[in-house]
Formats: C-alpha cells, sequence, structure tokens
C-alpha cells in the first residue's frame, strides 16, 4: 500500500491541444507554478481478492467515465510492473472550500506516485511525471514543485517535466477568485481538440508559446513578477482566443469573469502589478508580489467576498506519505 501527496499547478505558459492522444503528447512545451494551497492525497493498494478496481474520491464510490479513466490509467500501471490485480484507490481533495479547483493536474500526479509504489516500481521522478502525463497532461508537471517546465518532446520517452526553481526565491504569489465552482460544460480534453481541429488561429498559438517559453524563462531568471505577470495574462487569453475561435465556439468565461478581469485591470491603473490567468473554467487566478497581498484582497474583497478568495504560495513536488 502507498500513499502520496501531490499539488495542484497553474500555468504560464499554457498548454492546449495534443498531438497524440494515445500517448498523451502535447502540441507545445508548457510552464507552470505548483501551489501550495490545492492538494490530493491518495492511497493504492493492489489486492488480489479484487474483480475490479475499487475506487472511491472523497469518500464517494466513482463509476462510469471516471472509473474508465482511473482503470485505463491503472492498467498502464499493471502492464509496467507486471502486477495484474485490481487495486483500491482511495483519494482525498484539499481545497480550502469545496471549490471547483480539485484538478486533474494533482489527482494524476498523486495517483502515479501511489500507484507505482504500491505496484513495487522504483521510478524516478522524470518517469514519474512520464506516467503521470498518461493520465492528464497537466499532471506531467505536478510532480515537481514550483516553477516547471513540461517538455513536449517526439515521444512517450521524451516528453516529461523538469523543475525550473523548485524552490521559489522570489516573492511571487497567486490568489483564486472562486467564480464559480460548478463543472464545467466543456472538458479541458476534449475543449483543446476541438480548438487543435477547427481553429484557424491554432498554428498561430504553437509560435505564441514558442515565443512565450522563452520569454517566460528568461522573466523567471530575472525574477521580474511584472514580466511574468504580463506574459502570463497575454498567453491566458490567446488560449482562449482559440475556444472562441473554435467551431463551434465557446467559452469558459462568465460575466463574473470579466468583473474579475476589470477589477485586475483597475489594480493595475492604481500602480499595483497585478496580472490574471484562467483555465478551463471561469475562475480567474491573479499573480502578484506578495507585498501587494493586502492592496490586492481590499480591491477583491468587497466584490466577491473574502470567503471566495484563495491565497497561494508555491507549492512542494509530489511525496510519498507514511500511513
Ligand atoms: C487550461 O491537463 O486537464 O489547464 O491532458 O486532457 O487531461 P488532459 O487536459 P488537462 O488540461 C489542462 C489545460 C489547462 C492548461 C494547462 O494546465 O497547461
Amino acid at each position: 500500500m502507498t500513499t502520496a501527496r501531490a499539488h495542484t499547478n497553474i500555468a504560464l505558459v499554457k498548454y492546449w491541444g495534443k498531438r497524440d492522444r494515445q500517448l498523451m503528447l502535447p502540441q507545445t512545451d508548457s510552464l507552470s507554478l505548483t501551489l501550495n494551497e490545492f492538494y490530493a492525497t491518495t492511497k493504492v493498494e493492489f489486492d488480489p481478492s479484487l474483480t475490479a478496481d475499487q475506487i472511491t474520491i472523497d469518500g464517494q464510490a466513482v463509476s462510469g467515465k471516471g472509473q474508465a479513466k482511473i482503470t485505463a490509467f491503472l492498467d498502464i500501471v499493471r502492464q509496467l510492473s507486471g502486477k495484474n490485480d485490481f487495486a483500491y484507490v482511495q483519494s482525498t481533495n484539499h481545497v480550502p472550500m469545496a471549490a471547483g479547483l480539485a484538478s486533474s493536474a494533482s489527482a494524476f500526479a498523486a495517483l502515479a506516485t501511489a500507484a507505482a509504489g504500491a505496484a513495487g516500481l522504483q521510478l524516478s521522478r522524470r518517469e514519474l511525471s512520464r506516467l503521470a502525463r498518461r493520465g492528464s497532461g497537466s499532471a506531467t508537471r505536478s510532480i515537481y514543485g514550483g516553477l516547471v517546465e513540461w517538455h513536449r518532446g517526439t515521444d512517450d520517452l521524451s516528453s516529461f517535466a523538469e523543475p525550473i526553481m523548485e524552490q521559489v526565491d522570489f516573492p511571487i504569489e497567486m490568489l483564486a477568485i472562486l467564480v464559480n465552482t460548478k463543472k464545467k460544460k466543456v472538458s479541458s480534453r476534449s475543449g483543446m481538440q476541438s480548438s487543435v481541429e477547427t481553429s484557424p488561429y491554432y498554428p498561430a498559438w504553437r509560435q505564441v508559446v514558442v515565443d512565450d517559453m522563452k520569454a517566460m524563462k528568461k522573466a523567471i531568471a530575472d525574477r521580474d513578477i511584472p514580466t511574468i505577470g504580463h506574459i502570463a495574462e497575454e498567453n491566458a487569453m490567446r488560449m482562449h482566443a482559440l475556444t472562441l475561435s473554435s467551431d463551434p465556439a465557446y467559452t469558459y468565461f462568465d460575466a463574473e469573469t470579466l468583473t474579475a478581469i476589470r477589477l485586475v485591470h483597475e489594480l493595475r491603473d492604481s500602480g499595483i502589478n497585478a496580472y490574471y490567468t484562467m483555465d478551463a473554467g471561469p475562475n480567474v487566478k491573479v499573480i502578484y508580489d506578495r507585498h501587494d497581498r493586502q492592496a490586492i484582497l481590499d480591491k477583491l474583497s468587497p466584490v466577491f467576498g473574502r470567503e471566495r478568495l484563495v491565497v497561494s504560495q508555491p507549492g512542494p513536488g509530489v511525496t510519498i506519505i507514511d500511513d
């Protein structure tokens, strides 16, 4: 039996599209910040007496599509290890509120590490990153803490994440505005596929990411939070332009998303270096220097309520937890 904990990550240069859906190879590189506040803890135990995988998430039995996805992932671990038993999987999401920020990144990074351990596989972090990738692309990066780069690679062996700065030594912070925590209508998986197949802007996006990766790595080396924030914001909006330019078009924006964006612009107009990013849902994440935290909370709290604002520092990579 092995228990592992993995933290979620938010991309500063987004992954939005696969070129191999079987091996989960991405179209582009990407780069993220692992967050301290949001994580999943997952326990795996293989048991010869089981006739199917038994999965619970936050105490609820998982069936249907969710179960199929996890069983398909465990099949990869079974194949790698030669262990043919089914498994008990118990996972708990740790989020400050029952919020929509429990993500597949922390889930599959924790599952990969716990399942590999329980199956007796001795995997390096690079191998764990490649394994986590097979569950969910963003999970590739959650094996590591801090600022992390996922190399798109050319095949299964070369597509893995690597830390750029695991112990972040400058005061970057992220604040999540919980705009709407309901389940999203278009999953990232189907959304990105539609963008790759139908958006005429997709070829331009590939070039955007090449340029942004380079500029982002320089900004990180310079510990330049305004430039990091600026690139992340521009990159996120260009990713969201792929959703609007798909056929059929779709969007992850809510009315309140636009309110949050307007407030971040107002903060900037008043001289505070705050920037926003968004993933496949309406929640907005604000990037800033922690010395500006109070000014940002003062601006956002009257509109959203303090309980819908979650401040997070950079977080650690995956860990095995002793029972
Ligand atoms: C917008 O990793 O959830 O958060 O690989 O199909 O499981 P699958 O998708 P997922 O997509 C994440 C998309 C994103 C950007 C990012 O995390 O880079």
